[in-house]
């Protein structure tokens, strides 16, 4: 049985505050903080560099990370690549591929920016880009992206959980249109990834950008990118730990997936990925998905009562409420939150002006849920708005 109460116990700083913001970074278990810690003080050498018995035993570690992860998400380990956050894995794809003016990219009106603006930037090589539209609850039809391809469309990029409106996009029905093409698919899983079952390559996606730092548990400075076919990117850094053989005019790039892991990795950031990915998946990602839906809904359910909020997303949300406060900047209710119960809540446009646009809104509050977040502490945000709510109307 999933005992919240119990997972708490490896959650200290839970003791502290009330702490809603876990799409924006996750919290920690001590377990990850341990890895970290005994890689810093028992072990502490560099990756892939050198014969001696630290840097083989970081190695290991840092490769039975990966081990880890692939076969969390069902991939090969080899098509796993570690990045500094899903921002860079987007940005791998968008300047790793070899564009031609006229080729054409799908995307969404509801993307994190780290998955609009590098497909914006490629309109200066002569890339088309579509920003497919979403209905007002932020769900983005496979039907309207299917009717956005042209015969040059070579890739759509899309969210697989929008962190404004919490709306799931159907996954399975875009890749199933983007395979019937012939056209690239890379997801999004920064809000999904450690809190939804995924199995990439059951999926079927080209490419999938994650970050550790969130559902994963990982430390901060972690991120993923799933490559389907390696060879098909090209490494945008070059340098140390990408090459094989160099001479004064040229280089051979190094085994996939090293070839993309440029410079001196996270390495403490890995090992201790791996020790969260462990810790999902000793919980059951089937068992978060449930628990942190289950919070969202009924924060939902219970804010929708509240005659001054507003509330954004559909019904069937995912992990996290956005709402506003008649009379109040989000800001300033972050703040009071904040100030008189220690609840902390994201504000402001979260990364996702286009979505806001989309409902003619500057900004919202959002409340968002993870694996040691409690029915509990919805009751006592949902109470605390409707206080604040009450002494501003
Ligand atoms: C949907 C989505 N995509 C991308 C990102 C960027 O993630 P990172 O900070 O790991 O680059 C976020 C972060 O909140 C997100 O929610």
């Amino acid at each position: 049985m999933y005992d919240v109460y119990r997972i708490r116990e490896d959650f200290p700083v839970l003791r502290e505050v009330v702490y809603l913001d876990s799409a924006a970074t996750s919290q920690k278990p001590v377990q990850v903080a341990e890895a970290v810690q005994e890689y810093f003080t028992r072990y502490c050498g560099n990756y892939g560099r050198g014969a001696h018995r630290l840097s083989r035993r970081t190695t290991e570690k840092y490769e039975d990370a990966r081990e880890t992860v692939a076969g969390f998400f069902g991939i090969n380990p080899r098509c796993t690549v570690f990045t500094r956050n899903t921002t860079e894995s987007i940005n791998m794809v968008a300047l790793g591929l070899d564009w031609k003016k006229g080729d054409h990219v799908i995307t969404t009106v509801v993307e994190h920016h780290s998955n609009l603006l590098p497909w914006i930037r490629l309109q200066e090589k002569g890339v088309e880009v579509t920003v497919v539209d979403s209905d007002m609850h932020g769900i983005v039809t496979a039907e309207a992206i299917e009717k956005a391809i042209t015969d040059k469309t070579r890739l759509i990029a899309v969210t697989h959980v929008s962190n404004f409106f919490g709306a799931a996009q159907d996954i399975k029905a875009v890749a199933r249109i983007a395979k019937k093409h012939g056209i690239m698919l890379l997801i999004d899983a920064a809000q999904s990834a450690g809190e939804i079952p995924l199995n990439l390559d059951e999926i079927g996606c080209d490419f999938a950008a994650m970050p550790g730092h969130k559902g994963l548990l990982g430390p901060q400075g972690t991120g993923i990118l799933y490559v389907r076919e390696p060879e098909r990117l090209q490494p945008v850094f070059v340098g140390g730990g990408t090459v094989q053989k160099v001479t004064t005019g040229s280089f051979t790039f190094d085994e996939i997936p090293s070839r993309f892991e440029y410079g001196t990795p996270n390495i403490p950031g890995i090992i201790g990925l791996g020790r969260g990915v462990e810790y999902v998946k000793a919980m059951g990602v089937e068992n978060i998905e449930a628990h942190v839906n289950r919070l969202a809904r009924e924060c939902a359910r219970r804010l929708a009562e509240i005659p001054q909020v507003e509330l954004y997303g559909p019904d069937n949300r995912v992990s996290l409420t956005s709402f506003n406060v008649e009379n109040i900047n989000p800001h300033d209710v972050a703040m009071i939150l904040d100030e008189t119960k220690k609840i902390c809540v994201r504000s402001g446009q979260h990364c996702a002006q286009t979505a806001l646009a989309r409902l003619c809104i500057a900004g919202s509050v959002r409340a968002s849920f993870a694996c040691y977040s409690t029915m509990e502490e919805v009751d006592l945000l949902a109470r605390s708005v409707e206080a604040i709510a009450k002494s501003f109307s």
